[in-house]
């Protein structure tokens, strides 16, 4: 960790702000940009240049040494942008990743291309998704299940945050034959999910980062990481559902191989490093086809 005498020593005249940053960044290596979004966040005062107080500048070493350990920035922030607009984000529910913005992408083209009236999803986590599709799509009803009582409670934030009445989330297994999936799906449905998919003996190969900041609940897939698609895929076709969803970047080849054993018409489409990121799964029986 660093240490603030340390810091100073290399600063010549009095540690104002920018003077820090300056040598944050080039003693240190982080970026400018972090520096500021932390600083203005930490200190009210910092556009008026008064020095840092000393509560403002031992909480600015505590967030270097959280950025050194190679943890994301955003928790420090507390929000992130998806889908041009900010969301709460918190320590315990998935941090949503860049990709899954083209999952909502790819959900509003369907939305647009075929009569759907309702997006059901597994797996609310922060919202994102869900809240994302709601507001882009005021005409249709969505509703979003998560497991975890703290996605939920955050979920419910970030709705506050965003007041749509066309969404609303559910703490439950989607599963759950009383209160999942059945409860508001209608024959126009579409199915959105990104679901846990890592293989369970893979989570002790993932980041240290992600192992302690995301929960295995978010993350863990079972044995071979495709227990929800299995279970979403029979759910698809039980009500010739449309199905979206994200996909690990070595999935591609195991849901075409699933997507054989049920009469799915499947699209996989890939991320912008050009691996397998999402599948379009469309019952070969359903009205859409
Ligand atoms: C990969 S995270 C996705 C979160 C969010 N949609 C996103 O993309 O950032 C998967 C989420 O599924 C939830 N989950 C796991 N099993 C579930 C179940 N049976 N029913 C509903 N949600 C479940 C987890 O708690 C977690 O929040």
């Amino acid at each position: 960790m660093i240490k603030w005498n340390d810091l100073v020593s290399s600063i010549k005249n009095q540690p104002t702000w920018n003077a820090l940053i300056q040598a944050l960044h080039t003693t240190y290596g982080v970026p400018r940009r972090s520096l500021i979004q932390l600083i203005t966040r930490l200190s009210p005062h910092y556009c008026q240049g008064s020095p840092p107080t000393f509560n403002e500048r031992k909480r600015l070493l505590k967030a270097i040494s959280w950025l050194q350990q190679g943890h994301p920035i955003d928790y420090l922030l507390g929000e992130i942008v998806f889908y041009n607009r900010s969301f709460y984000i918190q320590r315990g529910v998935l941090l949503p990743r860049v990709e899954t913005e083209w999952l909502v992408d790819l959900a509003c083209q369907f939305i647009r291309q075929y009569p759907i009236d309702t997006v059901i999803e597994l797996g609310a986590g922060s919202g994102v998704i869900g809240l994302s599709l709601a507001l882009e799509n005021p005409h249709i009803q969505v509703a979003a299940w998560d497991i975890s009582q703290r996605a939920i409670a955050l979920t419910k934030q970030n709705h506050s945050r965003h007041p749509c009445s066309n969404f609303q989330c559910l703490l439950g297994s989607f599963f759950h034959p009383q209160t999942g999936y059945e409860q508001v799906c209608t024959p126009n449905t579409l199915i959105v999910s990104n679901p846990p998919y890592i293989p369970t003996h893979d989570l002790p190969h993932l980041s240290d980062s992600v192992q302690q900041l995301d929960p295995k609940q978010a993350l863990d897939g079972k044995q071979d990481g495709l227990f929800f698609y299995k279970k979403l895929m029979a759910i698809a076709n039980r009500h010739q559902l449309p199905l979206l969803c994200e996909i690990g970047f070595n999935q591609g080849d195991a849901i075409r191989h699933l997507a054989t054993s049920i009469p799915f018409m499947l699209d996989i489409k890939p991320d912008l490093a050009g691996h397998d990121r999402f599948a379009i799964l469309i019952p070969k029986n359903s009205n859409l086809t």
